[in-house]
């Protein structure tokens, strides 16, 4: 335990020579909200700005119910460097408790425990299996992906009449995470406006006050509610730190709205930065008879099964993604059914692509077992026949190989620029996702693997096959034959 000092009337505590203030108190504001809801709903989220305070309440959250024997709480990083960096201020915070290095624990004398854990890859979230925390926190729970917030939600029960189970955050918009916490805290539970804006003269920024709104209530009965954090609420570094403020008011524009004003719908890191609804995003349309038509899937069980519906304006090579199917959890039947549902309204489909991954069978060892497109093609055929809407379907490989993803993103990327890519109103999930993907932290050229990935892999599975070849090609434009053929034949289409 460390030596507590007094000076001045005011506790401090000594760590490593220094004097650290003792109490945490919570900031007039966010910091103070977010202490209220600890304890009222389900799932609570402190989130925006960096520099809020956000860390510092969290771990100043997690020893609340220290003096409650049995009280036990999980504070997580996703990763191991990450969690030393939160323990070591921790260290300076929870002064009243014992670090215990071995067990990764905090030990309050009364057999209360905070354990710190992270959760690097998806897998790691499978030794909490069995475990019970009545608190899981989360610091940056943006860097989290959605199955492992799923998962750890398992662990959360609490015995404990005075502590209610609650799964926390806090975090910055961006990273990994940020699609599925924007939209289970941020668009759920819109904060209110406290007064008009406020001009701060010192660092020439005008920024709006805002308090949460409504807690909301999924349809499972579950409780949400979302705390906005601003830099400007926390006076400890608007006083001591102003050189911080200036230089996230010099970050590009963008970048300034998410880190500053704790923007959601921009942020640092967006692999499609050529994205602009108001020029990619049109109308459906009646898309003329001999236009060549695809459908591009996107092989998934527990994750979704996505087909993407294409077409090419043959006369200026405009490729328009203009239908979506997907759904998850379901047999290959199901979908083959749902598509072929779909496939019968359309007057023809040229060409099915579908990723390499589903050329693999349902028992590896035994040759004789049908590979998965086989099995999708039977369904699909039987049930076009069912529909009385028999049609010929040429189904292609998508292009398979080490580097296929990045020339695949590449591509869209470009399709986005030029652009000669658009997606009608009615694929709502690409449209939702698309703009929220990220750069791999490990390979900044390809996107990093997430739960939201799926809609943009199909659609690139799709781009990459149905661009031409490049012989085709005059100067950079994409010149397709005036008398476009009934049926697509190989040498047609670019297999790279
Ligand atoms: N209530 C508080 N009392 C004392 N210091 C605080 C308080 N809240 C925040 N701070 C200090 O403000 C700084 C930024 O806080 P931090 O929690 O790291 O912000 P965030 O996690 O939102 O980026 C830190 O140096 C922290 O110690
Ligand atoms: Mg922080």
């Amino acid at each position: 335990m460390n030596n507590i000092v007094e000076k001045d009337g005011k506790r401090f505590v000594e760590h490593e020579g220094l004097l650290v203030p003792l109490l945490f108190a919570p900031l007039e504001g966010p910091q103070t909200w977010f202490m209220e809801y600890e304890g009222q709903t389900d799932n609570l989220f402190y989130g925006g700005a960096r520099g809020g305070g956000k860390t510092e309440c969290l771990i100043a959250l997690a020893a609340k119910y220290g003096h409650i024997p049995g009280y036990r709480c999980l504070y997580m990083r996703r990763t191991h460097p990450r969690l030393i960096q939160s323990v070591e201020r921790a260290r300076m915070v929870l002064t009243n408790m014992g670090w215990r290095p071995s067990e990764n624990s905090f030990k309050h004398e009364s057999g209360a425990i905070i354990r710190y854990g992270h959760c690097q890859y998806e897998a790691d979230r499978f030794n909490y299996q069995g475990h019970e925390y009545q608190k899981i926190l989360f610091d940056e729970l943006t860097e989290f992906t959605k199955k492992i917030y799923e998962f750890m939600a398992t662990c959360c029960r609490s015995t404990i009449p005075d502590i209610k189970a609650q799964m926390i955050g806090t975090g910055n918009p961006g990273g990994v995470g940020h699609l599925w916490v924007k939209k289970m805290y941020v668009d759920r539970c819109k904060p209110v406006p406290i007064g008009g804006k406020v001009y701060n003269e010192e660092f020439d920024v005008t920024w709006q006050p805002e308090a949460p709104g409504k807690v909301y209530t999924d349809e499972e009965g579950l409780t949400y509610q979302f705390v906005p954090a601003k830099v400007f609420d926390n006076k400890y570094i608007i006083e001591n730190d102003k050189a911080y403020v200036l230089r996230l008011k010099k970050l590009p524009q963008e970048v300034r709205k998410a880190h500053l004003d704790g923007s959601w719908d921009v942020f640092v890191g967006q692999f499609f930065g050529e994205w602009n609804p108001k020029v990619h995003v049109v109308d459906s349309f009646k898309i003329p008879l001999n236009w060549p038509r695809y459908v591009s899937l996107d092989f998934g069980s527990s994750a979704p099964f996505v087909g993407m519906f294409h077409t090419v304006d043959p006369y200026t090579g405009e490729l328009y993604t203009y239908d979506e199917y997907w759904a998850k959890g379901q047999s290959l039947r199901y979908h083959a059914a749902q598509i072929a549902l779909r496939v019968a309204n359309e007057p023809k489909i040229d060409m099915i692509i579908y990723p390499h991954d589903m050329h693999r069978r349902f028992s590896k060892e035994d040759a004789d077992f049908e590979t998965m497109i086989d099995t999708f093609k039977r369904h699909l055929t039987e049930e076009l026949d069912k529909l009385k809407k028999p049609k010929h379907l040429r189904f292609d490989k998508a292009v398979s190989g080490p580097n296929t993803r990045v020339m695949g993103w590449n591509l869209m990327r470009e399709a986005l620029a030029e652009p000669w890519w658009r997606i009608t109103k009615d694929c709502k999930m690409l449209i939702q996702t698309l703009p929220y993907l990220i750069h791999d932290e490990k390979n900044p050229d390809d996107v990093q693997e997430c739960d939201e990935d799926h809609w943009a892999e199909a659609s690139r599975n799709g781009l990459v096959h149905i661009k031409r070849s490049p012989t085709e090609t005059k100067g950079n434009k994409y010149e397709f034959k005036k008398k476009p053929q009934r049926r697509m034949t190989r040498k047609h289409w670019m297999v790279m």
